[in-house]
């Protein structure tokens, strides 16, 4: 890192990081979430880390484009968090719902769903897409709970894309989990209304 004493040479050394970091998180990005689409204001002002609320909980019929904005919405936070206040590059983690619960159970790998919830604790963001498509059981939830509270009591976000609002989260992951949740995502709930898009795309 170069010497602090020479500030142009400190931003252009921050400003290629910030370029291989979104490269590197754009090539993950799945192909149809690709596009740069218009993020609605209070989704960008997340991105941008403008919101007073760290984590981000969207909302919203199916269909509608929680998933895609999440994309996008975690390439332009990805970008913001090379600003005055770089700390190294952030590590981020995405899961749809599913895939994670199946990671996270006893029998998934031994040992590896530990491994897991440790790291997840610790990442500097944590998406998880379509929350409340998943079935957990008393086990999930319990591992979930560690991972949400280990992030909560540390103020380190969360990105959520959900067809259901915090409240009625309990079902899935549990009641302290959900309260967990509310608490994160205080001012941080975003619904997005409108049409469903796929099918807007298939008429
Ligand atoms: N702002 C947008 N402009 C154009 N197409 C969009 C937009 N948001 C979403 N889409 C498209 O609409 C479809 C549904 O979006 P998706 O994010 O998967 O919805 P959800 O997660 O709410 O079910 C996808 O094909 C997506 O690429
Ligand atoms: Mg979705």
């Amino acid at each position: 890192m170069p010497s602090s004493s020479d500030p142009t040479a400190r931003q252009s050394w921050i400003a290629e990081r910030r370029d291989a970091a979104v490269a590197t998180f754009t090539a993950k990005i799945p192909a149809i979430y690709q596009a740069g689409i218009e993020l609605e204001p209070e989704v960008a002002k997340w991105a941008a880390g403008r919101a007073d609320c760290p984590s981000l909980f969207l909302t919203g019929p199916i269909g509608i484009g929680k998933t895609h904005s999440a994309w996008q919405a975690t390439r332009q936070w990805v970008h913001a968090q090379f600003g005055s206040d770089y700390r190294g590059t952030p590590v981020v983690e995405i899961f749809r719902s599913t895939a994670l619960f199946d990671a996270l159970r006893p029998d998934a790998h031994e040992n590896s769903g530990r491994a897991l919830v440790r790291h997840l604790q610790k990442v500097d963001l944590l998406f998880i897409d379509d929350l409340a498509a998943a079935r957990s059981s008393a086990w999930t939830q319990e591992r979930l709970y560690e991972i949400f509270d280990e992030r909560y009591i540390n103020r380190r976000p969360v990105l959520i894309t959900c067809d259901v609002l915090p409240a009625e989260l309990a079902e899935v992951v549990g009641d302290r989990v959900r309260s967990r949740l509310a608490e994160m995502c205080r001012g941080g709930v975003v619904l997005l209304q409108g049409a469903d898009r796929r099918r807007g795309a298939a008429a």
